[in-house]
């Protein structure tokens, strides 16, 4: 991705990590962006606009009544000519004011006459990054379409460790490539999709689990994301890092991953399944480590439900994908898992085949439709499926959507 030719203006409000818009702003022009700052009065106190002038390669806008040489309504104009407004680091005080409609300077009166996305970057200290205000201000932004990055933990300017550092300049812009570049193909619709392999505890230190890496669930989020869906990523454990604006919920157990999904079913446009979900589970979990006896050990498994299968049954217009990875007749039984789990579409796989399989970064497809038609995808990386996942989603989607 690149950032040719978007036009950024950069919010920088007066916190310590203001020292950082320098790097971010270098690193969106890096990328080929056009990048205009903004800062506001205490801003300027932690890095001066000369900084952010030299390093943007244009003028730092200070104040609404800076310049009245000539006419020119700085605020609105900045407003119209971004592509993206990037408040970072954003302080509790200009979330606050951006959440209350409050627009007393030449920053907030400029996020709040665009109608470009506006990106938070938040940065404070932890405490008052907790603060229930400082949350409810958040939730209320994010609820009007604001973009909220969350910020790391680590060790603070204030010398306590917790949540509250500004994210990586590096994770920004990779943020702000992610927004200029989606498209609207399932733009604001709502997404789940289901990734990796679940687990069930025998004892504390053992589990049954099965081989999935949760690659293949991790490329379907960021490709929907891409496409401007809103996406719950319900993931099984993995060490994948989360894609770029996806919501993740993490789960372990088959029954986890089934409360986390039926939680978002009903307010959701598609499901896309891609977890190895384990179909069985102890039906006792040992409270202590079970110890090695003289002879062998005998499980007792009891069934768990199919979430799938359940959704299926409760479909109320949404578009349901499901996956079928096989290790032999993969085409009958996938064509039967469709029907019998009231799908819109199922995606396919012989794991033993060569390219294909839980572990590698490609995959061999067959798309399977409720017609009975087939589409054999040929060897492609993860990533590329995914996107050819989303396109023929988007197009169920759509021809569900006309119909009604
Ligand atoms: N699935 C599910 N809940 C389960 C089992 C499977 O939601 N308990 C979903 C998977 O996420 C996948 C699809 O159903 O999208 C098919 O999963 P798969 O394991 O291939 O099929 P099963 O129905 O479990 O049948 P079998 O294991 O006998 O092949």
């Amino acid at each position: 991705m690149s950032l040719t030719h978007k036009k950024v203006v950069l919010v920088v409000s007066g916190g310590i990590a203001a020292y950082k818009a320098a790097v971010i702003a270098g690193r969106l022009r890096k990328a080929g962006a056009e990048v205009k700052c903004i800062m506001t009065a205490h801003a300027a106190e932690f890095i001066t606009p000369l900084t952010l002038r030299e390093i943007s390669g244009n003028p730092v806008a200070l104040s609404m009544f800076d310049d009245v040489s000539e006419f020119r309504v700085e605020h609105i104009a900045l407003a119209q000519w971004a592509d993206i407004f990037v408040v970072a680091p954003a302080t509790a005080n200009i979330i606050g004011k951006i959440a209350g409609g409050i627009a007393d300077d030449l920053a907030t009166t400029a996020v709040m006459a665009t109608t470009a996305p506006v990106l938070l970057a938040p940065a404070m200290n932890t405490n008052m990054f907790d603060n229930p205000i400082v949350q409810e201000n958040l939730a209320k932004l994010r609820a009007h379409g604001y973009l909220i990055m969350d910020p790391d933990a680590g060790m603070l300017a204030c010398g306590t460790c917790g949540t509250g550092r500004l994210p990586e300049p590096e994770r920004i812009v990779e943020y702000i490539e992610h927004v200029t570049g989606r498209t609207e193909l399932l733009k604001n619709l709502k997404v789940i999709v289901t990734a990796g392999g679940t687990r069930e505890a025998l004892d504390p230190v053992r589990y049954i689990g099965n081989h999935s890496s949760g690659r293949m669930g991790f490329a379907i989020a960021k490709s929907a994301a891409a496409a401007g869906a809103n996406v719950t990523l319900v993931a099984a454990p993995t060490d994948l890092p989360t894609p770029c604006a996806v919501t993740r919920v993490d789960v372990t157990t088959t029954g986890e991953m089934k409360e986390a999904v039926d939680s978002l079913y009903d307010d959701c446009h598609i499901v896309i399944k891609a977890a190895a979900v384990a179909d069985y589970r102890p039906e006792h979990k040992a409270t202590q480590k079970i110890k090695k006896t003289g002879g062998d050990l005998t499980l007792h498994m009891v069934k768990n439900p199919d979430i799938l299968y359940e959704l299926g049954r409760r479909k109320a217009g949404q578009v349901l994908v499901g996956f079928a990875a096989e290790t032999e007749n993969v085409t009958a039984y996938g064509q039967a898992k469709l029907k019998k789990k009231n799908l819109d579409m199922l995606i396919a796989n012989d794991v033993t085949a060569q390219g294909a399989g839980f572990k590698g970064s490609t995959n061999i497809a067959t798309f399977l439709y409720p017609d009975g038609t087939t589409e054999p995808l040929e060897i492609m990386t993860k990533d590329e499926l995914a996107k050819e996942i989303i396109a023929r989603v988007a197009r169920i989607y759509k021809e569900k959507t006309s119909q009604k």
